[in-house]
């Protein structure tokens, strides 16, 4: 049942040197409510993604089109080269084993162990594995997040950062070549965010999996990333490494990424009330 991950694959052939996912002039509507507006990216091989942006701005429905949780109401998704937007559920299957994620409502369930929660995924797509063998699955993959020795806890005994290590245990289970992280650290305390961060690289690093990573922890982004993509009002706006989102010029970027309300959310709030603008202070806004 193992099954390695293998990077010497050839480029899909458009162009894309080394793209394992490739999005199209995506476009996502909710009723009338524009979300994507024509967003075009390729996520490369073997390197961790960060996808930022301000709260409600698209980042989980985005992310959601890669293993097509959503379909697009115009544009493409393709993985591997294949195109997967359009694929039944059945077919779909097969693709989200690949896939590791972490969503923000993925929580474990409650009723089953640590261990039960880890072989869930593998007992799900392989009806015919040994037990002794699922066993040593859950023990190396709790190893991975330094864990093991908690097969046998219940989630409700456990921190919310370890929680999260054994959701990523599960996550990893199937061995995925792409592992998506929504909000990883949010709700985590500083010490307890940076486990979470060194073990998105030290999986990157073992497992040589691609990483996108949604959060809106600068902190968190500027550690894991190699490249960062900042999503506003259903757009890309910055595009580049670490470096390149610090100095990015764009007025909204650089309010985003220092914690600062913008002109936008000001104007929103003098509206709201007989409030003073005056009254928001700076301050008031920073983290
Ligand atoms: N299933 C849905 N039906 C209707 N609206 C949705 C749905 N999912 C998300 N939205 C809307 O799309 C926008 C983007 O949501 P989301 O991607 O969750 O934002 P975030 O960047 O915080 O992750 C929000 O305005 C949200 O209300
Ligand atoms: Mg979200």
């Amino acid at each position: 049942m193992e099954r390695q991950n293998d990077h010497n694959r050839p480029a899909n052939g458009d162009g894309m040197t080394n793209a394992i996912i490739d999005v199209k002039s995506l476009t996502k509507k909710f009723g009338k409510k524009l979300v994507l507006d024509n967003v075009s990216v390729s996520i490369e091989r073997g390197k961790t993604t960060v996808i930022i942006g301000p709260s409600g701005c698209g980042k989980t429905v985005l992310m959601k089109h890669f293993i097509v949780l959503q379909r697009p109401t115009t544009g493409e998704v393709s993985f591997d080269g294949q195109r997967i937007d359009h694929l039944s559920e059945r077919e779909l299957h097969s693709v989200r084993t690949r896939f590791g994620y972490l969503f923000q409502e993925g929580a474990l369930f409650d009723s089953m162990s640590v261990a039960e929660n880890i072989m869930f995924p593998i007992r799900q797509h392989f009806k015919d594995v040994k037990w002794s063998q699922i066993q040593e699955v859950v023990k190396a993959k709790l190893a991975m997040v330094g864990l093991d020795g908690f097969q046998n806890y219940y989630p409700a005994s456990l921190s919310g950062g370890q929680r999260k290590r054994v959701a990523l245990a599960r996550a990893i289970a199937l061995n995925p070549e792409v592992i998506l992280y929504d909000e990883p650290t949010t709700g985590l305390d500083p010490i307890r965010s940076d486990i979470i961060n060194e073990l998105i690289l030290k999986l990157e690093r073992d497992l040589s999996v691609t990483s996108i990573v949604v959060t809106h922890d600068m902190k968190s982004a500027y550690k894991v990333a190699d490249r960062i993509i900042m999503l506003h009002n259903g757009r890309i706006i910055a595009d580049g490494n670490a470096d390149h989102i610090r100095d990015h010029p764009h007025p909204t970027v650089q309010q985003f990424i220092n914690g600062q309300v913008g002109e936008d959310d000001l104007a929103v709030l003098r509206m709201s009330g007989e409030v003073a603008a005056s009254q928001f202070l700076p301050r008031d806004f920073q983290q």
